[in-house]
């Protein structure tokens, strides 16, 4: 099916559109939408946003800020991204074990998805909350000072808010 915005990010998008004009500050924001709607960035929806802002910006640069930035996610994940900082600061604090508690609690390894498509477990780099690590993304919520023994009643907590 090809993508279109949907709705909500149409109307973003018109809302928003006349404050760049340089048509290159739109990719992020487009990028962004297209995540939100379909939990991915492909190649598909990348040109549609090339086309949606059309001359000069070609399908190209889309896919050169795409994959220049971690953050847009280049395959689908589960219905809840955990992102765990592995950073210095984080690291020292313990998310390895907090790592190692969301796999072993959901019966994956890092970068997997589990069997219900629940849940991606990744790695990423510093998160820029230093100051309360461990420091957990999941899609757009900071989850600070995490501890092992947080994990599976937040686990349970978003399994529940996802049914
Ligand atoms: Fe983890 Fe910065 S080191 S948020």
């Amino acid at each position: 099916m090809a993508y279109n915005f949907s709705e909500k990010s149409e109307a973003t998008f018109q809302k928003i559109k006349g404050q760049f004009p340089d048509k290159r500050s739109l990719i992020l924001p487009c990028l962004y939408f297209l995540q939100r709607d379909q939990g991915f960035v492909d190649k598909e929806g990348m040109g549609y946003i090339a086309e949606r802002l059309g001359d000069p910006i070609s399908l190209a640069q889309v896919y050169g800020v795409a994959t220049f930035y971690t953050m847009y996610n280049k395959a689908p994940v589960g219905k809840f991204h955990v992102q765990i900082c592995s950073n210095i600061s984080c690291y020292l604090a313990g998310s390895d074990d907090v790592t190692r508690e969301f796999c072993n609690s959901l019966g994956i390894e890092k970068g997997e998805t589990s069997d219900d498509g629940f849940f991606t477990v990744e790695e990423v780099q510093c998160l820029g909350a230093c100051g309360y690590a461990p420091v957990v993304q999941i899609n757009d919520s900071y989850h600070e000072n995490l501890k092992p023994n947080d994990v599976s009643g937040l686990i349970q907590a978003l399994k529940t808010e996802g049914k």
